[in-house]
């Protein structure tokens, strides 16, 4: 496995929308664990695979409700496909591709969606709160929309520290 670089907003390939992957072959199962590890080094909730370069349909989300005593896990979604979403949250959002920056942003708060693994095997899956936010970001990358386009405002310094409080970090918000 190998870090990768991620893109930062600015550069055109965040803007560009994705093409289904085709070929579940050794490259992707790379470039799925280069990404894997990234995400955890960057410390965020998701990572799509137009982040490190890679216009294809492929994104990480870390799974973050989980039930007590289980680890958070990396799911990895290829050709990610929504099939039902509901409820709404808002709430701060931030991309690792856009760092330092946070967003309001509404979201739903439930998604029902499917994807293929890296072998090409159809699941489905259903996430709430910050599992949803954060598959529902992943998603508009792959149609080149970044989360500061969908933002009701960018949030401002004063506002952040009044929603995490001053000493708080602010983790586990970007994908
Ligand atoms: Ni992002």
């Amino acid at each position: 496995m190998a870090l990768r670089n991620i893109v930062k907003k600015g550069d055109g390939v965040l803007q560009k929308h994705c093409r289904p992957v085709t070929e579940f072959n050794d490259r992707l199962h790379i470039m799925l664990d280069d990404m894997a590890e990234t995400l955890r080094k960057a410390d965020g909730v998701g990572l799509a695979a137009p982040q490190v370069g890679v216009l294809r349909r492929a994104v990480l989300v870390l799974e973050t409700n989980v039930p007590e005593g289980e680890e958070e896990r990396i799911v990895e979604l290829v050709n990610p496909e929504i099939l039902e979403c509901s409820g709404e949250q808002s709430g701060p959002e931030g991309c690792l591709s856009y760092p330092g920056v946070y967003g309001w942003v509404s979201r739903p708060d439930h998604v029902r969606l499917r994807a293929q693994d890296r072998n090409g095997a159809w699941f489905e899956v259903e996430w709430d709160g910050l599992t949803a936010r954060a598959f529902c970001h992943e998603l508009d990358h792959l149609e080149g929309v970044m989360f500061d386009e969908v933002a009701d405002h960018i949030m401002s310094e004063e506002e952040l520290d009044a929603h995490y409080g001053k000493d708080e970090q602010n983790d586990g918000a970007e994908s």
